[in-house]
């Protein structure tokens, strides 16, 4: 990996001062920073060749939907999908998986169950909620167990004739855990059933092949991965994506438009109605492009550094309980100091400068199957350094002692 502070100064923000003292960013499971080369592909567009996609013939157009175009290239190649049009660009990941689970309500009925995980993001379990509602499936949940792995057994047991579709994520982002995925796809295809993958927090930390794993459908958003915000991804195996009805009805997602009839456009337009976030797929190539650069492998095994090291050093504070110790995890640490509120401990670490969540991270059957109020997280990138974990343990010590 490239010398880590040449790393450092891609991204601006990492010089602010937050309360007088240095920032230390550890929130980076919400959303990564933005490294200048990213920021100024995006200043590019404003600055060179703003303009709508698909549309003019004019060279700003033409220009705008070439960097469009090119970004969904970059994606496709990244992630090993066969088919071009097999990209959609959406807003993000949940509006992936809402597009893939509002198309489903045609294809689903009573007898028919859904599977989630208990250690879900809402945005994983609410749109399968709504689909159940309106389609009286049932929606069954996968259990954890207290090292905050899925009871792959039990999943055996819940597969049946009558499950539809499993969407799982791939990481926690509560726990960091890496699910066997693999495994569960397998057992998902075996049994007939469609997968959809939630790729928000995986795609960040490793690379992954859909083609190799075969998954039907994936989702993922650039801003977990040094992109901008607003943005992601939806992939879908093509037969699939063209059986799945439109999500939005708008101009750019038609062939023809008649007061008889009106056809829609072929994959992938069909579901990109409206003017789409422009700047932010050609930022989210550029970041694609960045990461490649810094080279995944590089960034797995500085992270699992990261990690090991906060992971010991947090152990040495007495009253620390870490949530999830699975086998295999990204670097992400939720833990409670004592019995202190973890908004406290948020609040205190914010006055030393240090960007940490609180809460339920969205997460709240974990928080449930844990039967805690929420976690303080530490969620480690590759642009983070063992000095800034030094700091912030001096920092929870400081909260330790003010907190008694
Ligand atoms: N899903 C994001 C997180 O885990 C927002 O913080």
């Amino acid at each position: 990996m490239k010398n880590i502070y040449k790393i450092r100064e891609d991204f601006p923000i990492l010089n602010k001062k937050i309360n007088g003292t240095d920032l230390v960013y550890f929130d980076n499971a919400a959303t990564s920073q933005t490294p200048k080369q990213v920021i100024q592909k995006i200043v590019d567009y404003y600055e060179q060749y703003n303009s709508n996609i698909h549309r003019g013939l004019h060279s700003l157009s033409t220009d705008a939907t070439n960097q469009y175009e090119l970004s969904r290239k970059i994606i496709q190649k990244h992630f090993g999908i066969k088919n071009n049009h097999e990209v959609i660009f959406t807003s993000g990941t949940t509006h992936g998986i809402n597009i893939v689970s509002s198309g489903l309500e045609s294809q689903i009925n009573s007898s028919d169950e859904l599977i989630v995980s208990e250690m879900e993001h809402h945005s994983n379990i609410v749109p399968w909620q709504i689909l159940c509602e309106k389609t009286d499936a049932k929606l069954k949940v996968i259990p954890i167990n207290k090292e905050g792995s899925l009871d792959i057994d039990t999943f055996k047991t819940m597969l049946n004739k009558n499950v539809k579709f499993v969407s799982i994520n791939h990481v926690s982002n509560s726990l960091g855990t890496i699910n066997p995925i693999e495994e569960i796809i397998e057992l998902a295809h075996k049994n007939n059933s469609k997968v959809l993958l939630d790729g928000a927090q995986g795609a960040a930390h490793f690379k992954i092949n859909l083609s190799e794993i075969n998954v039907d459908y994936y989702v993922a958003s650039a801003h977990k991965l040094c992109g901008p915000t607003g943005v992601g991804f939806l992939y879908g195996k093509s037969e699939l994506l063209e059986a799945l009805p439109s999500y939005q009805g708008g101009g750019e997602m038609i062939s023809s438009v008649t007061f008889k009839k009106t056809e829609y456009a072929d994959l992938p337009y069909k579901f990109e109605a409206g003017t789409p976030n422009i700047s932010g797929v050609i930022g989210f190539g550029a970041a694609i492009d960045y990461m490649n650069d810094i080279g995944f492998d590089n960034i797995e095994s500085y992270e699992q550094e990261l990690l090991k090291y906060a992971t010991d050093r947090l152990k040495e504070i007495s009253g620390i309980k870490i949530y999830g110790n699975p086998g295999n995890k990204i670097s992400v640490i939720s833990f409670n100091l004592s019995n202190h509120h973890p908004s406290d401990i948020g609040s205190i670490l914010d006055q030393f400068g240090i960007a940490v969540r609180t809460g339920q991270h969205c997460t709240q059957p974990v928080m449930d199957y844990y039967n805690i109020p929420g976690t303080v997280r530490v969620s480690l990138s590759f642009y983070n350094t063992k000095s800034e974990i030094d700091l912030f343990i001096d920092a929870l010590e400081k909260a330790s002692n003010m907190l008694g």
